[in-house]
């Protein structure tokens, strides 16, 4: 069985709890014969800063760039709130996006049955949902220069954020999103605000000639971006993949974890091209929640979209598809029996912590592998 090297970054908050889960469910997979994982650790985010006066250092960078696949928690909090801006924690990820080249995020928001109750959408909006949000993740306004708050000398200051995408990068994102989507419904719905925004336009443009040129038998559908924000909490159930730049990504990503009952259970993927020489790519997988100051240290902390993260890598970087299944159906079923975190629970439900709930869906993974 090959060997898949991984390196862990738990970051702050809540992203060392839930990353302990996903320790455990490793050590379980290599005790039991459903994997061969090894683990390294590094600093992330506000712990890297405290102790190396950095985001990530280069040595972790150097780690992430050799490791076969990327597992991070989550970053940030009250405590580095007066931090340089360089050295915020939140920079620690978009360094590792940016110079992994992650450029593809893919975001699945799927509402299980016995979920359904817990969004804060009525059951028949929600029940069934299986939609993934192709978010574009080291490009537009999150990176474009300039980027800066300039002293206009009359007691104003100007704040500049850029927003610059070129041809290339809409080209090879929504590339991703129409491949995904013939292996799913054959839908693409590409939301952009062409009416105000250049990158709009182009974005339009690409996308478009792309779809004539290499995807004609998949459906697509150009949402101006607000109405789509507004579809999704309408009927989301209309859509299958949606693809969208790096701010309306991640707008629409924590909306669309709304409509699954919580942000604890999203989990993502953000992957770079495909190495056609040695068929492997770079890859990152994180939920898509943070560090959740407000839950921080009490062991409350949903781990589920942890836990899909790493079935996302096993699916994604090791082609293990069998085993990442095994690890969603045992977490379908851990919720139809009534077990629920706090930020999911509901009437007549179970409420444990993160631990148990990580326990429950080894315990579930075991019953399933016959171990
Ligand atoms: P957040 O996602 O941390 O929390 C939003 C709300 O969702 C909170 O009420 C929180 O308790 C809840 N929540 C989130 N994850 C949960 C989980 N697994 N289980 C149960 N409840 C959960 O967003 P925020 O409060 O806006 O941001 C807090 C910090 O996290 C900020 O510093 C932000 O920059 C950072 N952040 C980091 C990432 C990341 O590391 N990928 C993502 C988003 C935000
Ligand atoms: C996310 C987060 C990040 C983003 C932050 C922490 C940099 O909100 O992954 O959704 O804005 O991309
Ligand atoms: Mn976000």
């Amino acid at each position: 069985m090959a060997t898949h090297k991984l390196l862990l970054l738990p970051g702050d908050g809540i992203g060392p709890e839930v990353m302990a889960e996903v320790k455990r469910l490793i050590a379980w997979m290599n005790q039991n014969g459903l994997g061969s994982f090894e683990t390294e650790e590094g600093l992330v985010g506000g712990a890297a800063y405290d102790a190396e006066g950095v985001a990530v250092s280069d040595a972790t960078m150097a780690r992430a760039l050799a490791a076969d696949a990327v597992i991070f928690g989550a970053v940030g909090g009250p405590k580095w709130a007066n931090v340089p801006y360089e050295a915020r924690p939140e920079a620690g990820l978009l360094r590792l996006r940016k110079d992994l080249g992650l450029y593809a995020n893919l975001r699945p928001a799927i509402c299980y049955p016995a979920l359904a109750d817990a969004s804060s959408l009525k059951r028949e909006v929600v029940d069934g949902l299986d939609i993934v949000i192709v978010r574009e993740l080291t490009g537009g306004v999150y990176f474009g220069e300039p980027k800066t708050i300039v002293d206009l000398g009359n007691g104003q200051k100007r704040a500049i954020d850029t927003q610059v995408y070129d041809t290339y990068e809409i080209e090879r994102i929504g590339r991703v999103a129409f491949e995904l989507a013939r292996k799913r419904r054959n839908k693409v719905a590409s939301f952009e605000k062409r009416n105000v925004m250049k990158s709009g336009v182009l974005w339009n443009e690409v996308i478009t000639a792309l779809h004539a040129r290499e995807f004609p038998d998949v459906v697509l559908e150009h949402v101006l971006a607000d109405a789509g924000g507004m579809q999704l909490v309408r009927w989301p159930k209309q859509f299958d993949v949606i693809v969208t730049d790096n701010l309306f990504g991640d707008v629409m990503s924590d909306i669309a974890a709304m409509l699954t009952g919580s942000l604890g259970m999203l989990p993502s993927a953000s992957l770079g091209d495909l190495d056609a020489t040695t068929g492997t790519r770079k890859a990152l997988y994180e939920p898509v929640h943070g560090s959740a100051p407000d839950i921080a240290g009490q062991g409350v902390a949903n781990p589920i979209a942890m836990l899909g993260s790493f079935a996302m890598a096993l699916r994604y970087s090791f082609g293990r598809l069998k085993e990442a299944e095994l690890i969603e159906t045992a977490i379908a079923n851990t919720l139809d029996k009534g077990l629920r975190t706090a930020d999911i629970k509901s009437e007549g439900t179970t409420v444990v912590g993160t631990r148990q709930m990580g326990e429950a869906v080894i315990a579930e993974v075991a019953r399933l592998a016959g171990k």
